[in-house]
């Protein structure tokens, strides 16, 4: 499988920078890839090959409102993605404790709850420890990517 389809939530762009640094690395190492900004159930369902989400946190441990409807579809109409290989990185700030990272565990368990196979656990990035997210965020798309290898 060499196509991906990249799914961001993003509130003031870091995500979304984030997201569109990994679309470029995975095209230089061979991969397709496509970029949903404003992510929706279509997104997944309209779409082949593995999804990977990039997704900050917002509010107390929410997602953005521009990936909210891609959770709702997920979560209320339960598409039939079993097996679908994916992967969650979200950019947070360990500053906001119970609620850190709350975003990508939303969305990896509506993964994991519709039995899509997740090739890696859950990224992830701590603003406080990580002032350029793409730093850490490229190298484990990389890799990510290369588990679909197998499929
Ligand atoms: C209003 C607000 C609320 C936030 N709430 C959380 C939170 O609950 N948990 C968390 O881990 N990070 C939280 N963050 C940190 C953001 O996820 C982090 O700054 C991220 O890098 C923002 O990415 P973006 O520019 O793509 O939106 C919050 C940030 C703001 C400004």
């Amino acid at each position: 499988m060499k196509h991906i389809v990249i799914c961001v939530g993003s509130v003031y762009g870091a995500a979304l920078e984030t997201a569109k640094a990994i679309r470029t690395a995975l095209q230089e190492e061979g991969y397709t890839a496509e970029l949903h900004d404003a992510p929706t159930l279509d997104s997944v369902t309209q779409t082949e090959g593995a999804i990977l989400v990039c997704t900050s946190t917002t509010g107390t441990g929410d997602l953005p409102d521009n990936i909210a409807p891609l959770y709702i579809g997920l979560t209320n109409d339960f598409p039939n993605i079993v097996g679908r290989p994916f992967g969650v990185i979200t950019l947070g700030d360990s500053s906001y404790f119970d609620t850190y990272g709350g975003a990508g565990d939303l969305i990896f368990e509506a993964f994991t709850e519709l039995a899509a196979k997740p090739l890696t656990p859950l990224l992830k990035i701590d603003a406080q420890e990580t002032a350029d997210p793409e730093e850490v965020a490229v190298p484990w798309a990389k890799e990510w990517a290369r588990q679909l290898d197998s499929f």
